[in-house]
Order: C-alpha cells, then structure tokens, then sequence
C-alpha cells in the first residue's frame, strides 16, 4: 500500500516533495504522457529526459517537447546536459523563464556521443569544472540546481563522494546518484554501498538510483543506504504501478487496460495521431509483457495501425476474459 505522505519527505532546498520514489529522468520514456501517469500513481516529482543544451541553442523543435510539462507534474525538474560552462549557464538562465522547479545537470550519460566529448559522465573526469559549473548555476539561478551522477568513470576512477561534496560546496540542493560507473553501463549490480557513501558524504538530500525493481526494494534501498528518496528507471516501464507499492502481479487486467487507454490517449494528444501510437508501442509492449501469453494478441497490439484498432483488441480481449 502507497504510505501516506502528509508531511515533505525531504526539500530541494525551499520545493518540498512529498514521497521517496520518483520516476527515474530516462530519455525515450520519461515523456510528458508517461510522466503524468507515474506522478498520478505515487511518484513523488517529475523529471524530464535529458535535453542538450545544444540543442536547445539551436532552437530545435524536439528538445522543446521535452521540456512540456504539466502542472500537475510538480515538482518539476528540467534535466540539461553538455559539457560547455558558457552555453550550459546560457541556457539554465533561458530555461528557468519556463518555470521549472528545479534544473538538473546530467553527469551519467555513458553513451559515447554524450560522454565521449565530455558532456554526461563525461564531466566526472573532470570534478573542478563541475565545481565550477555549480558555482556559476547556482548563483545566477533562483531555481535549485542538482546533479545526477554515476560512480565515476571507471572502476580505477570512482569519485562519487569527491564529486558529492563538490556538487554541495557549489551549492547544489539534491544529488541523484546511479550505482555504476560510466564504464559499467548497466551491466552488473548497481553498488548500493557506494550509494551509501554518497549520502554519508553529504548533507543535501540525495537520491539513489540502480536495480530498485519493486515495491519491497524501494524500502530495502532507503534502509540499506540511507537515501532520501529512490529513483526507479526501467522497473517502473509497463509497471508504473510499482509507485503505488504494487506488483505487477497484482495488478488485475481490467486496470492494465484502463490504464493502457489512457497513456495512449495521453500520447495521441501530446505527439497527434500517428507518432502517438508508434510511440505508445514500446509502452505497451511492457504493460502486457507478463499478461498476454496469447500471441496473437500481442501481434496485433504491437502492430495495429490505427489507435481505435488498439482500443477495439483491448476490448475484446477484456471480454474474453470477463
Ligand atoms: C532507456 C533509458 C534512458 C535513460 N535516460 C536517462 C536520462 O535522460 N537522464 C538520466 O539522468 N538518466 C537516464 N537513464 C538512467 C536512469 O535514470 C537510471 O539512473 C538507470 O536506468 C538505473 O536505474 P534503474 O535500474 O531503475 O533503471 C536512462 C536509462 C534508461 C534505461
């Protein structure tokens, strides 16, 4: 059952967030639509896919979607990355007018693009200008500023309490740490010692993130590491459920389905008609992964065309079931 949060878990400096899990930022998922349903579930904040501030200089079309958000998402924290000190203080400045809550600086990314050329986790290779970075953020901004970070880059390089306590020297208000290093990716275990670490090293909130997988890990995080909070990334697609402290095995096909309606209705009016539903696809995929051990009805879930063709198989498949 979702604990009652009648009091703020913990502040990001003055925004209060009542609850300890929160839908993980993750580029491809973390969409408006997805966003919404996760936060009406139980998560506790909203954070938005990373955006490149290079992007965002350039004015692209896409990288603004991603900065869309609802109000009923707050607290709402724009995620930004690059590794320019100029453009990325040039461009949290532009973006607080949006009205963020709060602006976050990914240090994670490991995808060679991002990383490689010193942007993501790329920055954690160079923990003085991280430094540097915080300081310039955090006072020009009104906004909070935070950080997500990995471990560091590599197994003979991990950082993360260095880079902790620079992120709160600079003047950060919440650091969100993912339990691997760059180089990890996301093969192995996430290190929940590490992330311990973190929290000890500190005393801004933090978050931690990596391998919380259900509603009985969301607690066994928060005692073994002493977090603030838990962020849940690839358990909460096709489970957004898990906010509500819900299996997935608990969750009887009538809610899957109404549920299902309704992230694809969201998706239809967000991104129209055609990209709404192929990007609903890899959602729905995960909603029946476990359910639908008939596999014609996945086919035609995962490759109808029309969204009303989507709504016409979940029904009849409802009344099969009935
Ligand atoms: C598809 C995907 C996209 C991601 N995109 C982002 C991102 O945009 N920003 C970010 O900080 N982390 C991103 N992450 C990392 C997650 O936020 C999270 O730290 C990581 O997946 C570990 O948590 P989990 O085990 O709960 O998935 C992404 C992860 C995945 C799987």
């Amino acid at each position: 059952m979702l604990p009652n949060f009648a009091r703020p878990v913990f502040y990001v400096r003055n925004v209060p967030v009542y609850g300890d899990a929160i839908l993980s930022p993750m580029d491809g998922f973390s969409d408006m639509p997805f966003r919404l349903i996760c936060r009406e579930l139980g998560s506790a904040m909203s954070y938005t896919e990373f955006v490149s501030v290079d992007e965002l200089l350039g004015n692209m079309k896409r990288a603004a979607r991603k900065l869309q958000f609802d109000p009923a998402e707050r607290p709402l924290t724009f995620q930004i990355y690059g590794h320019d000190e100029e453009r990325l203080a040039q461009v949290a400045q532009r973006l607080e007018r949006m009205g963020p809550d709060i602006i976050d600086l990914n240090m994670g990314c490991w995808v060679s693009g991002v990383s490689g050329r010193g942007a993501g986790a790329g920055l954690l290779r160079a923990p003085e200008k991280i430094g540097r970075i915080f300081a310039r953020l955090t006072q020009t901004l009104a906004t909070p500023v935070t950080g997500k970070i990995r471990l560091g880059w590599d197994d003979a390089t991990r950082n993360h309490a260095t880079v902790a306590r620079i992120l709160e020297d600079n003047g950060a208000s919440l650091i969100a740490v993912h339990g691997r290093t760059k180089m990890q990716a996301y093969k192995g275990q996430a290190d929940w010692d590490a992330i311990a670490e973190v929290k000890a090293a500190v005393q801004i909130p933090v978050l931690g993130s990596g391998d919380v997988k259900t509603p009985a890990d969301i607690e066994r995080m928060k005692q073994y590491t002493g977090v603030d909070g838990v962020m849940i990334g690839r358990a909460a697609i096709g489970n957004p459920w898990i906010f509500a402290r819900k299996d997935r095995e608990q969750v009887a096909w009538a809610d899957k389905a109404a549920l299902m309606r309704r992230h694809l209705s969201l998706n239809l009016e967000f991104y129209g008609p055609q990209l709404g539903l192929v990007l609903f696809r890899k959602h729905a995929a995960r909603y029946i992964a476990d359910t639908a051990e008939d596999r014609d009805l996945r086919l035609a879930l995962l490759t109808c065309e029309q969204a009303e063709q989507f709504e016409e198989i979940v029904e009849r498949h409802e009344m099969a079931m009935a």
